[in-house]
């Protein structure tokens, strides 16, 4: 499993915690910043970041602003995006199992680095469960591919 991180200022010390954590769950961790408390614009980190995911240079996506709304608009953007912003564990269950979220977002100003940990660890270790899910998910994709293609 290979994963891409990024966050904007409000995002750097949870980042941290996030990637230590990875390391001991042996997950391998491209970060692409911020790595400075300086101000910055979320979105030129979440558009790394998803774009890594929806290219299938990486397996998943991990991002951090202050509320993680930023960034969760910025990467539902991204062709085969599926972002979800998760601030409790019973959500990032759900957006594995009923989304397949292939980009956790969480908001580094509203969620402590133990309950993030445990988000993170759900989230990696919950299953898509497919069925009738996977059709929701192809209607989205067709949606997608319909406004790429047609334009609005
Ligand atoms: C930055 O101040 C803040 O707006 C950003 O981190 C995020 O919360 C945006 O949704």
């Amino acid at each position: 499993m290979k994963v891409a991180i990024g966050s904007d200022h409000a995002g750097i010390e949870l980042k941290k915690e996030i990637l230590s954590l990875l390391t001991e769950m042996d997950i391998e961790c491209l970060d692409f910043g911020t790595d400075s408390p300086q101000s910055v614009d979320y979105p030129d980190f979440g558009e790394k970041v998803s774009k890594e995911v929806s290219t299938g240079k990486v397996d998943r996506g991990i991002l951090i602003c202050g509320t993680g709304i930023g960034m969760s608009i910025v990467a539902n953007k991204v062709p085969n995006i599926r972002a979800s912003l998760c601030n409790d564990l019973f959500t990032a269950k759900m957006s594995r199992l009923h989304n397949d979220a292939n980009i956790l977002v969480i908001g580094g100003r509203i969620v402590g680095k133990d309950l993030a940990k445990e988000i993170v660890r759900v989230w990696f270790s919950t299953q898509f469960e497919g069925g009738r899910h996977a059709n929701r998910l192809n209607k989205i994709k067709l949606i997608e591919e319909r406004f790429i293609k047609h334009g609005l």
